[in-house]
């Protein structure tokens, strides 16, 4: 939540911070902020709206010949998005700029004690207390930038990726991280800040990730140093080269990275097994299970943690693992998890699934589970993100970045995963017949082909999507592996649409949903020839019986569903086990046409963030 970017080197530094915010903007697009300095003054420009807007807003300033500045694209936490409460903020003296993306939970006291002190406040916002507690700091103590910077953020409790700037001291930017990703872009005579690595690509493909509790003064000319916040002990800087390339973070031709990345489906399953499932050979293989495979085989049950999309790709696994290793397997949301005090045993797996690898809730649940001393296992698909390293050990998703607010790819690519990690598990304790495991091998690596021909139900989608387009509730309903893909679907509509929709098992119908169907009501169901067809028949033979609309995902060929449906959309033949992979496609086709027909912003819906850092 919340994008940050920063520039301090040789080049004009308007187009790098603009251009990086466009590219953070899926991190949070209800105001954006820049700050500029030229050698002698700070200039800064900041709004309500999106990047595009401060571009509008800030024309004056594209001319400037700065090469010092920084950016910020909020997700407003305190404080309402408008353009006072927009970042940067500057402290009373005018001498301190400051961009943060995070929470600090302790403002109010802060705020309290500062206004005692004769600080003023003009914005809401707990980043003002920040900048304000930060120059009290200095001041006190007569302290560099730096060693303010540090003292204040030992008062703080929360969260933060900040940058830092000193008029009194223009050639560095401070800054600082905790529970906030931040990434330094290391360039010739030349540093790139930012939330992610998307804004300095084309740059550089060398960058160091601060850790949690770290800080570094990013000065011109000077070899980066990084330190601990708490002890300011000198910590080695890591430095990663990036896989990342820019084509992979533009649209491609795509109206939308929604669309776009709907359609890298086959793509990226494929690079998700590669080198991990060898068909042929009977083999499959990820490191980190490898690594582990006792935890795994000893565990008495498998605890899943995630949120939204990951924690429905959870519910999948669960009837993988389940069915194929015949393990335990208890899905849970990590907001609740972390807040439960869980029973958490030593011999528990725990597998916390991510996309962006930043999500709060799921940080939190996996700190938990190993202060209990679990075997914490990560599913992520953001190399070197704050639960890919805070894990014991996990299988990246090699989807590549994720733009599109609403997930998709990511999901498909992790319930590959997670099945790889089934077949693996039940391989190993013998759970599955030897055929029925060459089976599935062969199966999933035929996937991508029939990936490929579920989105080829892309016109159908659209034309049941002009048909529901204006429709303010719809039901999605499925039984086994495709009620959690009823789930999904459900999410995507209302997340793109802001259409109310919500997902059953098909069976529960009758205990309460039935009674919203009526002639207005849309219901999706997927009804897939495999697993429990002829339970879904009768399902949607209640649903026809009180005149709801259906719209049923089928197998090829079907016949007895399409007699009863209004609308069909046609997927290829999978088992059941595998057919989540499939059936989710006309799903995501279906509800990106609606929000496109509706004139919704696609790829970044109202009050939503691709990065949910806070909790
Ligand atoms: C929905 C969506 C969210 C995320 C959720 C968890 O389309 O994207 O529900 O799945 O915020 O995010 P990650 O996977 O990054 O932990």
């Amino acid at each position: 939540m919340c994008g940050i970017v920063g520039y301090i080197g040789y080049r004009e530094a308007y187009p790098i911070v603009i251009k990086g915010l466009k590219r953070l903007e899926y991190r949070g697009y209800d105001s954006a902020g820049i700050m500029l300095y030229d050698g002698n003054d700070v200039a800064i420009s900041k709004t309500k709206g999106k990047v595009s807007d401060l571009e509008e807003k800030s024309k004056a300033l594209s001319e400037s010949k700065a090469t010092i500045g920084m950016g910020h694209t909020r997700w407003a936490t305190h404080g309402v998005p408008n353009d006072v409460n927009s970042h940067p903020h500057v402290s009373n003296s005018g001498n301190l700029v400051i961009i943060h993306n995070g929470i600090i939970e302790n403002y109010e006291p802060l705020k309290k004690e500062l206004i005692k002190r004769g600080y003023t406040f003009t914005s809401d916002t707990d980043t003002e207390v920040l900048v304000n507690l930060i120059e009290d700091v200095q001041k006190k103590d007569n302290l560099k930038i730096g060693k303010a910077v540090q003292v204040a953020l030992n008062q703080v409790v929360g969260a933060y990726a900040i940058c830092v700037f000193d008029k009194q001291k223009p050639d560095e930017i401070i800054v600082a991280r905790l529970g906030s990703p931040l990434a330094i872009g290391l360039g010739e005579n030349e540093f790139f800040i930012a939330s992610d690595a998307s804004p300095f690509i084309e740059y550089t493909s060398n960058a160091i990730y601060l850790e949690d509790e770290e800080m570094a003064i990013v000065r011109l000319h000077k070899p980066l140093k990084i330190r601990k916040i708490k002890d300011d002990s000198l910590v080695d800087p890591y430095v990663q080269e990036l896989q990342m390339n820019l084509e992979q973070i533009e649209k491609g031709g795509y109206d939308h990275f929604m669309l776009k990345e709907i359609y890298e489906q086959p793509n990226v399953i494929k690079d998700t097994y590669r080198g991990r499932l060898l068909a042929n050979q009977g083999i499959i293989q990820m490191a980190g299970v490898e690594d582990n495979i006792e935890r795994f085989l000893n565990a008495q049950r498998i605890l899943i943690i995630a949120c939204g999309t990951s924690w429905h790709a959870g519910l999948v696994a669960e009837y993988v693992i389940e069915e194929f290793a015949r393990i335990p397997v208890e899905v849970e949301y990590a907001s609740e998890f972390r807040y439960r005090n869980p029973i958490i045993n030593k011999e528990d797996v725990v597998i916390a699934i991510s996309q962006s690898g930043e999500t709060a809730d799921t940080l939190a649940a996996i700190k938990l589970a190993k202060e209990k001393g679990a075997f914490v296992f990560g599913v992520c698909n953001v190399v070197g993100s704050s639960i890919s390293r805070e894990t014991h050990a996990g299988a990246y998703t090699h989807a590549g970045p994720e733009i599109g607010v609403a997930s998709t790819k990511a999901f498909t690519t992790q319930i590959t995963v997670l099945t790889m990690l089934a077949l693996r598990l039940a391989k190993a304790k013998g759970t599955l017949s030897n055929s029925d495991f060459h089976r599935y091998l062969q199966e999933l690596e035929v996937i991508p082909e029939k990936v490929a021909e579920a989105l080829e139900s892309n016109e159908t989608a659209k034309e049941i999507a002009e048909k529901f387009k204006d429709a303010s509730n719809c039901l999605y309903l499925g039984r086994g592996y495709n009620f959690p893909v009823a789930l999904e679907g459900a999410l995507k509509l209302k997340e793109i649409s802001y259409i109310h929709a919500e997902g059953y098992p098909a069976a529960e119908m009758k205990h309460g949903p039935i009674a919203l169907i009526d002639e207005q009501m849309p219901v999706v169901v997927i009804a897939p020839k495999q697993g429990h067809y002829d339970k879904v028949v009768s399902n949607i033979q209640e649903i026809k019986s009180r005149s709801g609309k259906i719209i049923a995902v089928v197998t090829k060929g079907d016949v007895q569903v399409k007699q009863l449906a209004d609308h069909i959309i046609e997927i290829p033949e999978t088992s059941d086990a595998l057919s989540p992979l499939i059936t989710t496609i006309p799903l995501q086709l279906l509800s990106y046409h609606i929000a496109v027909l509706r004139g919704c912003n696609v790829d970044q819906p109202r009050n939503l963030a691709k990065s949910v850092t806070v909790e």
